[in-house]
Parts: C-alpha cells; structure tokens; sequence
C-alpha cells in the first residue's frame, strides 16, 4: 500500500545529524514508492500555545493562533507515518520540536485525537555525548513514547545516535544505510 510519510525536522542548524537521518529514511521511503513530505520547523511560523483553550469550545480541530501550525496539522492527519527528527538539547528535545507538539493540544479531545490513531511513528533522537542514557536521549524518547501512547499511535522504529559536530553522522555510512532501510520498511 502507498503511504504518506510525514517527517518533521526540528534541529535549526544546517547539515543537521537528525535532518540527515531523517533525509535518508525519507529517500527510503520514497524508494519503496511511498510520498514523502518534510517540514523543517525552524523555518516554519510556528507561536507557542498559549493556553487560550480555544480549540476546546470548537467542534473542528482549529487553534486560534493563525500561523503554519494550521497546515501542518492537516497534513499530519493525512499521513500514515510521521517521522520525528530532534537534536537533544538540555536532555529534551530542540526548542522547536517542543512548541510544535504542545500545538498538538488542540488534538487533545476524545474524538479529535482519533484522527491520530493507527498511524505509525519513526523517532529520530541526535545527541553529543557518546552515552545515549547520560546524554538524555531516554529522557526525550521516554516523552515521545507517553505522546505516541496517548495519540494511540504505534512506534515501529527508533534511532538514536552521538554525533556532535554538523554532519558528523556522514562518517557512519552503515548507520545511514540503516535509515534508508527503515524508510524501505515502512
Ligand atoms: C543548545 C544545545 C544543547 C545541547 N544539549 C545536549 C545535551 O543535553 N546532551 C547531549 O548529549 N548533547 C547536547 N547537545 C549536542 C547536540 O545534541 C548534538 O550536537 C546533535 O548532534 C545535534 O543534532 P543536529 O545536528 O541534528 O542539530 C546540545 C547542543 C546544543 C546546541
């Protein structure tokens, strides 16, 4: 079956090590025949929530903040895969891939979050020290796990690898080809 496989990039820097990997499953992908989109947030106009609760009063899935969270949302619903890609910053996720899912909130809703259930995730976790649990990488993962639970969407690959200079992850070509295996799987 074609899928949409959605990837979401949240490290601001270029030659990101997440981006990278996320690129490589993404071409993966789309050698299986599957679309593929990607949204880099740090280019996106994306405000933090702000708690206004609007989007409990609506029937529709519609946060009152007016900026690109509102296209981003519908293509998050139509995709069948969504890949998130974030660097470890502070042992969590970049700035960026934080705003993005507490935007989310406007998800949160019995019947509005059905629109998230079945769809498969891809967590893509980049940090500098070589220890994935000192770094907080498992930190980071555990949160994803508690919000793919909650959305009621299955996590069916995780990456998680030290790299701290841009594009450091090039010099791991098996780690790369692992990427374009997994984007092949989906
Ligand atoms: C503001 C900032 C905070 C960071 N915090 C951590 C950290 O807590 N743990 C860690 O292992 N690496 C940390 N790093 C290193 C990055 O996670 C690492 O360089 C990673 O490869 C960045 O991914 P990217 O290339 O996709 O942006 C930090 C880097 C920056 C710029």
């Amino acid at each position: 079956m074609k899928k949409l496989v959605l990837g979401i990039c949240s490290s601001p820097r270029n030659n990101s090590n997440s981006e990278i990997l996320l690129n490589h499953i993404l071409k993966g992908a789309g050698i299986s025949g599957h679309s593929t989109e990607k949204i880099n947030l740090s280019q996106s106009q994306i405000s933090p929530c702000h708690a206004c609760l609007k989007c409990k009063n609506s029937e529709a899935i519609k946060c009152a903040l007016e900026d690109d969270m509102q296209e981003i949302i519908e293509k998050l619903i139509k995709a069948d895969c969504i890949i998130f890609a974030s660097p470890i910053y502070f042992f969590s996720v970049s700035a960026q891939m934080k705003i993005f899912i507490d935007r989310l909130y406007c998800l949160v809703d019995e019947n509005k979050k059905q629109k998230m259930a079945g769809k498969d995730a891809v967590i893509i976790l980049t940090h500098g020290h070589p220890s994935s649990e000192k770094s907080g990488a498992l930190i980071a993962m555990a949160m994803f796990k508690k919000i793919l639970n909650f959305f009621e969407i299955s996590l069916i690959h995780k990456m998680l690898y030290s790299c701290q200079m841009p594009g450091e992850i090039l010099e791991q070509p098996d780690i790369l080809q692992k990427a374009v295996s997994i984007g092949e799987s989906l």
